[in-house]
């Protein structure tokens, strides 16, 4: 008997679920554009090179064009077009909004889950290839411009609008670190 190529798998995308039959080789950014019509997700290079696909998925960032839409089953996925909340932009897209961080807004989706991820790494005291002290009481240093291009660097912007969207991370992340100061206080 010639086995399956494909299968229904139910996808749950931005608080949604999705039943959708898929062929076992397609990828989670296919199954989200061409199949849900959720176009936000941009294919640049599909090989896992540009972040133009970028999603999370469980709270994460991933290429979306790297995963198979398979193996993205009982997970969370939020898209770009999960981001908001109704009417209200996230803090990271009012930032990209207000401060330019984008021009013809290719990369811009991506961009955006990933600034959403890195501020909630740097937040949970992750390090990166820029921090400088890794011992474990070093803490890690604020969330400065070489710290954000060094956690962005997996999302390239052919238009160069870097300046622009390194200020926008630092505009959401000051937001963010000023909010969670409050629910402390
Ligand atoms: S389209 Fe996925 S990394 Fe370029
Ligand atoms: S804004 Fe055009 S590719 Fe980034």
């Amino acid at each position: 008997m010639t086995p399956s190529t494909s299968s229904a798998i139910t996808l749950n995308i931005n608080g949604e679920k999705y039943l959708l039959p898929v062929d076992h080789r397609t990828t989670l950014l296919d199954a989200l554009r061409e199949h849900l019509d959720l176009t936000g997700s941009k294919k640049g290079c599909d090989q896992g090179q540009c972040g133009a696909c970028t999603v999370l998925v469980d709270g994460r960032r991933a290429l979306s064009c790297l995963q198979l839409a398979v193996a993205a089953e009982g997970r969370v996925i939020t898209t770009i077009e999960g981001v908001a909340d109704g009417d209200r932009l996230h803090p990271v897209q009012q930032a990209f909004l207000d401060l330019d961080g984008f021009q013809c807004g290719y990369c811009t989706p991506g961009q955006i889950c990933s600034a959403i991820a890195v501020i909630e790494e740097h937040a949970a005291g992750w390090p990166s290839a820029a921090t400088d002290d890794l011992r474990p009481d070093a803490g890690v240093p604020a969330l400065g411009a070489e710290e954000i291009r060094e956690r962005m660097s997996g999302n390239l912007c052919r238009c160069g609008a870097y300046v622009s969207i390194v200020q926008a991370v630092a505009r959401a992340a000051e937001a963010a670190g000023s909010e969670d100061k409050e629910a402390v206080a």
